[in-house]
């Protein structure tokens, strides 16, 4: 990219290539990663060949912090649980202030957490089931009320061929493909934006987005979301609809009336990478309207068919497995799909297969609970003891229980179902503890420390910390 710009062109025509040097002509090959809520796609190396999308360039470009063991092994402590296979395997990999929402959980301050989908076709593939399935998890965890906003009208907005009508259909029929993927009904609320806003309960919810919209400058926008003046003045102003879901105020049938209370309970957002814009932006802004910044955990993207330059992409039906496929068609699309293994058999015995690569194995790194077998997996395939048809079938046979079992959930959740989830009202939820609460959780977790140290240990802190000081 950066070569051919530097060569002055004249505008409307195509890059001046043969005013370069053959190194920069390798060089104008190169195409940096795009990772934005409106477009993912890797990076193109000098050969013009595509690359898989780089998650630690990612993290530096948007200031982010890396999901590290320690920080897993508090997590751990903190639930009673085991971490999710996504967080043992790095799918889980970033987050902005998870520490700040830990710290505050362990002194018994609840928090919600939030999480969406923009509507933008009827079927959803497995890639859009993975942060659910993540955010499901979360909810079992930690035990907290849960708000899932579908964006018809932000589809609107940025699809030229969408109507109204067919965005707020597809958020209809998503919310039921989300209800299956088992969210407990006293403890989550979804709404569609279109719906949601024009009825009686979205008065402190529109109120927040007016705050938000004012102060958010088209500046701002513009340099996060890279838009430019032919975007549509609706595309500047939904990033205010999508940063107010973030504060527990906008839903005081959920958290209760007291606004000087609810104001403090905290915002965890499980999302895919390509979202932080909007909430770096939301964050940016949030201390303006005196109101907590929202947390965020991020999740990569499931790899497409075609290989991991690129995510799933519900336009392109062969790139992505839906979870309204057949049985028959997992196992045809698993079969065509982009293999790191050899040419020939014999090959694959000597050589071995690339598993970073291997679409098949890619995938059972997401599926496949048991972290044994996918070792196996792993050492075995790279050894070329496992031929890359062995894999696809293990893939397949992962896949096909995985879709099955959604397809039984499905079937369960009638339009009656969905009403009720849709439906604005009162959730499951500890509420605020009191000051005094607080300042008693903390001193119970004070004692139980103090009970699980020696003496000796005490001493050891003691000497360490004046050693540290001085
Ligand atoms: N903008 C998101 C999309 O297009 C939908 C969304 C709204 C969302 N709020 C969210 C996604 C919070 C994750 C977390 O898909």
């Amino acid at each position: 990219m950066a070569a051919a710009t530097e060569v002055p062109d004249e505008p409307g025509q195509p890059p001046a290539l043969t005013a370069l040097s053959l190194a920069q002509q390798s060089q104008a090959m190169t195409k940096e990663q795009i990772i934005t809520p409106f477009d993912v796609s890797g990076g193109v190396d000098e050969h013009g060949k595509p690359i898989a999308i780089d998650y630690n360039k990612l993290i530096d470009k948007f200031g982010s912090q890396r999901i590290d063991g320690a920080l897993l092994e508090r997590f751990e402590k903190a639930t009673g649980h085991r971490a999710h296979r996504l967080l043992r395997r790095g799918m889980v990999f970033s987050h902005r202030d998870l520490t700040v929402i830990l710290d505050k959980y362990e002194k018994g301050v609840p928090f919600f957490l939030y999480t969406g989908r923009g509507p933008s076709s009827d079927s959803m593939h497995v890639g859009h089931s993975i942060p659910f399935e993540f955010t499901k998890y979360l909810q079992d965890v930690f035990n907290v009320p849960l708000v899932i906003m579908l964006t018809d009208d932000e589809k609107f907005f940025h699809t030229a061929k969408l109507t109204q009508k067919e965005c707020r259909r597809f958020a209809m029929q998503n919310a039921m493909d989300i209800i299956a993927i088992g969210f407990d009904m006293k403890k989550t609320f979804i709404f569609a934006d279109s719906e949601f806003t024009e009825s009686a309960f979205a008065g402190a919810f529109n109120e927040n987005v007016r705050e938000m919209g004012k102060r958010t400058t088209a500046n701002q926008i513009r340099h996060t979301f890279g838009f430019t003046d032919s975007n549509n003045i609706s595309e500047f102003h939904f990033p205010a609809m999508q940063s107010a879901t973030s504060f527990a105020t906008s839903f005081p049938f959920i958290f209760g009336y007291d606004t000087k209370k609810v104001s403090k309970i905290p915002c965890l957002i499980p999302c895919a990478i390509d979202q932080d814009p909007y909430f770096r932006q939301c964050r940016d802004n949030a201390p303006r309207l005196k109101l907590p910044k929202p947390a965020i955990i991020h999740t990569v993207f499931l790899p497409s068919l075609r290989g991991s330059e690129s995510k799933m992409s519900a336009s392109d039906v062969d790139s992505s497995i839906f979870l309204s496929d057949t049985d028959k068609q997992i196992k045809k699309k698993i079969g065509q799909a982009f293999s790191g293994g050899q040419e020939t058999l014999e090959e694959q015995r000597e050589k071995g297969g690339r598993t970073n690569v291997d679409v098949p194995f890619q995938y059972l790194t997401f599926f496949l609970e048991d972290d044994d077998k996918l070792e196996e997996l792993r050492t075995g395939y790279e050894s070329g003891k496992i031929a890359s048809g062995d894999m696809k079938a293990a893939c397949t046979k992962e896949l096909q229980a995985y879709v099955s079992a959604f397809r039984e959930r499905r079937k369960a959740v009638t339009e009656k179902v969905r009403e009720e989830f849709m439906r604005p009202r009162q959730l499951e939820f500890t509420g605020m503890p009191s000051e005094e609460e607080q300042k008693a959780a903390r001193k119970t977790k004070f004692a139980a420390l103090l009970g699980s140290l020696s003496l000796d240990d005490i001493e050891f802190l003691r000497q360490e910390k004046t050693n540290q000081d001085s």
